[in-house]
C-alpha cells in the first residue's frame, strides 16, 4: 500500500488533491497507512468513510458521496481512490464515473472478491429497490493496486466466499488453475505465502483476460456468471445479506455442475446419483471450501421464480452457464425445466459442502 501514490503518479496522475472513499472497517484497519503514504509524497487526500455493507450501494450513500465531493471542491483531474471491498469499489467507481462526467479512478481492493473480481472489468454501480446493480456504468479504472497482505484482516468466512469465485474462474476458463486449486486450496484459504498470492494473481488474470475484448458482456464475459443464476436466486429467496454472495455461488455452482452433467447425458440426472466425471471432480473442489450454506427453508418453486426474474436471463427460455469440461464453460440456452429442477434437488441434498 505504501506504493499507491508512486504507482498513481506513474499512471499519469499528478500529486495533489484526491478523494479517498472507504468503509468503517477498512478505515479502522488500513486507511492510516494509505494516508501516510500520500503524506510522504505531497498528495492532499480527503477521506470519506461510509458504513460497511451492501446497504451502502444505495441512492442515499451515492447522494452523500456527491454532496461531499462537490462540497470539498474537485476538478476533472481530481482522482478517486476506492479503498475497500466490492461495495466501496462499485459505489466509489460509480461516483467517479458520474462526477463531472468522469474523474480518474484508482481501485485498491481489500477483499478476495474485489482483488480477483469486482475491481477488474470496469463495472460500477449501486442497487435499487427493484434489484441489485441496476444503476451503474461501465467505467474502467486508471489503475488497480492489489496488495494481498491487506486480506489478512478479513474474516475467514469472507476469504472462503471469495475463494468460491476463484474456483469459478478455474472451472469456466482455466484447467491448470483448477488443478492447482485441487492441491492448494488449503494454502489459499489460509493466505499462505507464496501460494496464496500466486493463485490470487492468476485468478485475477483470468478475469482480466475474459473481460478484455468483451467489456460489455456480449460473449465470453457471461462465463463469469457460472453458478450465479442459481446463486442469485438463493440470495434473493434467503433475503439479501443473510448469506454471503460467495456462499450462495458455491452452492449455485454445485447445482450448475449437476445441470452440466444432465445436459451432457441428454436427460435429467437423478438428484440421488453421484455426478459422473469430470463433474464429480469439479464438485469435490467446491465442496472442499467447506461452506455450510444449504437450501433448508428455501422452497424450489420460489427459487425457480426468483431465477426467472434474474436480470441476466435471456429472452428465450432459461439461460445458464454450464461446463463441457473443467476449464471449458459455455452458455446453454433453452435448458429444460426438469433438468433445472433436478439440479435444485441435487443442491438441496448435498448443500454447499460444509
Ligand atoms: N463490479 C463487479 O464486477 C462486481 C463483481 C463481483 C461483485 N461485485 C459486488 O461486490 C460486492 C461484494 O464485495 P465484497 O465481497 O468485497 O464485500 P464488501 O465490500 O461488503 O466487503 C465485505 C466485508 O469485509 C470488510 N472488509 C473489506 N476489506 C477488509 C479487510 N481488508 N479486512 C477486514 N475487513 C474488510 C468490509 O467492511 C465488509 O464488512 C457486492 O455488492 C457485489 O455486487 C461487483
Ligand atoms: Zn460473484
Amino acid at each position: 500500500m505504501a506504493k499507491v501514490p508512486e504507482l498513481a503518479e506513474r499512471a499519469g496522475l499528478d500529486p495533489g488533491p484526491a478523494l479517498v472513499v472507504t468503509d468503517e472497517h477498512v478505515a479502522d484497519l488500513h486507511l492510516g497507512e494509505l494516508m501516510e503514504a500520500f503524506g510522504a509524497r505531497s498528495w492532499k487526500p480527503r477521506p470519506l468513510v461510509v458504513a460497511p455493507g451492501e446497504a451502502s450501494k444505495s441512492m442515499d450513500t451515492y447522494s452523500l458521496v456527491m454532496d461531499w465531493a462537490l462540497g470539498v471542491g474537485i476538478t476533472r483531474q481530481t482522482p478517486v481512490f476506492a479503498l475497500g471491498g466490492g461495495v466501496v469499489g462499485d459505489l466509489a467507481g460509480f461516483a467517479a464515473a458520474t462526477l463531472l462526467r468522469g474523474l480518474p479512478l484508482v481501485q485498491i481492493p481489500t477483499t478476495v472478491v474485489a482483488q480477483v473480481d469486482s475491481a477488474l472489468g470496469g463495472k460500477t454501480g449501486i442497487n435499487h429497490g427493484v434489484g441489485k446493480n441496476l444503476i451503474g456504468a461501465f467505467y474502467p479504472p486508471r489503475l488497480v493496486v492489489s496488495d494481498w497482505g491487506l486480506l489478512r484482516t478479513l474474516f475467514r468466512s469472507e476469504v472462503r466466499a471469495g475463494c468460491a469465485e476463484i474456483i469459478k474462474h478455474g472451472l469456466v476458463a482455466d484447467r491448470p488453475l483448477a488443478t492447482r486449486l485441487q492441491r492448494d486450496l488449503g494454502s489459499l484459504m489460509g493466505l499462505r505465502d507464496p501460494i496464496a498470492p500466486e493463485l490470487l494473481r492468476d485468478a485475477a488474470a483470468v478475469k482480466a483476460t475474459i473481460v478484455s475484448g468483451d467489456e460489455r458482456e456480449a460473449g465470453r464475459r457471461a462465463l463469469l456468471n457460472f453458478g450465479h443464476t442459481f446463486g442469485h436466486a438463493i440470495e434473493k429467496v434467503a433475503g439479501y445479506g443473510r448469506i454471503l454472495h460467495g456462499e450462495a455461488v458455491a452452492l449455485g455452482m454445485r447445482a450448475a455442475l449437476h445441470l452440466s452433467a444432465s445436459l451432457k447425458a441428454g436427460s435429467p440426472l437423478a438428484p440421488e446419483a453421484d455426478l459422473p466425471a469430470p463433474f464429480a471432480e469439479a464438485d469435490a473442489l467446491v465442496r472442499d471450501l467447506r461452506i455450510r450454506t444449504t437450501l433448508d427453508g428455501l422452497e424450489t418453486p420460489e427459487l425457480m421464480v426468483a431465477m426467472q426474474s434474474d436480470k441476466k436471463r435471456a429472452a428465450a427460455g432459461l439461460r445458464f452457464i454450464v461446463l463441457d469440461d473443467i476449464g471449458a464453460g459455455r452458455v446453454a440456452d433453452g435448458v429444460p425445466v426438469e433438468m433445472v429442477e433436478a439440479a435444485w434437488a441435487y443442491a438441496r441434498r448435498v448443500g454447499a459442502g460444509g
